[in-house]
């Protein structure tokens, strides 16, 4: 390991967050996120508006990050960007951002896959938080993704299970639209379910292989049930609102923790990381601290700030591609479909 401080510049654009970042080593010593609240009106990510968004944003983010973090441009070592999966029209921003940028600053460009990067956010120097022990199984859940991960090391990941349609975040945001509840609804439908009955209604849990997930049927069922219950009571939703809430949540924590449960039995691995905007879910918390003490898996759930869509978990990766000397030229493209 070289004893130079190595400074990353990390960009992030994949969804509707322009995101920068700048990490000393392992250490953060910047972290903007510009959230586009243009999408809220919409119900749901707007592509066309977020890529908008991210080119009107970029330029502040960075200079932000850049000040925050107290250094001077000719002090970055590399830049970090996310090359994909993600939406191709916000990609496309950060990608060319960051490649001129490093042509501008003659530094080394770095490429990385944004689902590495919500695992490796786990990495990231920080007082009070334990970093997980390879090999873990990581569950990433937010409004984009739905993976098990089974980590051998830093590059060495093998997704064991995905969505194979709607992300768990969808679930709970899809529901909470069916509710008359604003987007993102999942943290509404988690503040509800707090003082509501998971019992009060059942929803049934899909039957797919493996350890991969589905959520389409759930959001029907809640459809479908809601429809027939506003049609003989018009005040239903008013009236069950957070047994409705708790019910949801109770069957979507149900769900992931039936395959982390199936992932822990065929892995023998017991050391489990979650990520992703809905690890927030006080739902999704509570099982797998309840886990802990029944079964004795071993779990890590970042700051919050590192669960969600950010460019910090972009620098840690980036350094330790660094580390590696894993560079990539001016010629790389973002790729909207972009396997771990
Ligand atoms: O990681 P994230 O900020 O963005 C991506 O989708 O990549 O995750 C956002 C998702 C949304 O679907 C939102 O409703 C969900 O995370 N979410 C929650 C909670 N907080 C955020 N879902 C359930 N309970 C929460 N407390
Ligand atoms: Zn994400």
């Amino acid at each position: 390991m070289t004893s130079q401080n190595i400074y990353i510049l990390a960009i992030e654009s994949s969804c509707d967050d322009t995101a920068a970042a700048v990490l000393k080593n392992d250490t953060l010593l910047s972290n903007i996120v510009a959230t586009q609240e243009v999408h809220r009106k919409y119900g749901g990510v707007v592509p066309e508006l977020a890529s908008r968004a991210h080119q009107q944003n970029i330029v502040p983010v960075i200079h932000q990050a850049i000040d925050e973090a107290n250094i001077d441009k000719k002090d970055i070592s590399a830049i970090a960007f996310t090359k994909g999966p993600g939406l191709m029209g916000s990609l496309l921003v950060g990608t060319s951002f960051a490649k001129s940028l490093a042509m501008g600053l003659s530094v080394p460009l770095i490429e990385v896959n944004h689902m590495q990067a919500h695992i490796l956010a786990h990495f990231i120097a920080e007082e009070n938080f334990s970093k997980p022990g390879f090999p873990f199984l990581a569950l990433t859940i937010s409004g984009g993704h739905t993976q098990i991960v089974k980590v051998s090391n830093y590059f060495e990941m093998e997704v064991i299970g995905q969505t194979i349609d709607d992300a768990v975040g969808e679930a709970f945001d899809k529901s909470a639209k069916i509710l008359g509840l604003p987007y993102p609804g999942g943290p509404l439908i988690d503040k509800y379910a707090k003082t509501g009955n998971h019992l009060a209604f059942k929803f049934t849990k899909p039957k797919v292989a493996g350890l991969d997930f589905s959520f389409s049927g759930l959001k029907t069922a809640v459809l479908y049930f809601i429809q027939k219950q506003v049609r003989e009571n018009p005040n239903f939703i008013e009236e069950n609102r957070d047994d409705i809430c708790a019910s949801i949540q109770y069957t979507i924590v149900e769900i992931l923790m039936d395959k982390l449960k199936k992932a822990v039995k065929q892995t023998g691995i017991k050391e489990i990381a979650i990520g992703g905007g809905v690890s927030a879910n006080s739902g999704i918390r509570k099982a797998l601290y309840d886990a802990e003490a029944k079964y004795g898996w071993k779990t890590y759930v970042p700051k919050f700030e590192y669960t969600t869509d950010n460019a910090a978990m972009i620098g840690i990766v980036g350094y330790y591609k660094y580390l590696n000397n894993d560079f990539c030229d001016l010629s790389v493209t973002a790729q909207a479909r972009y396997e771990i």
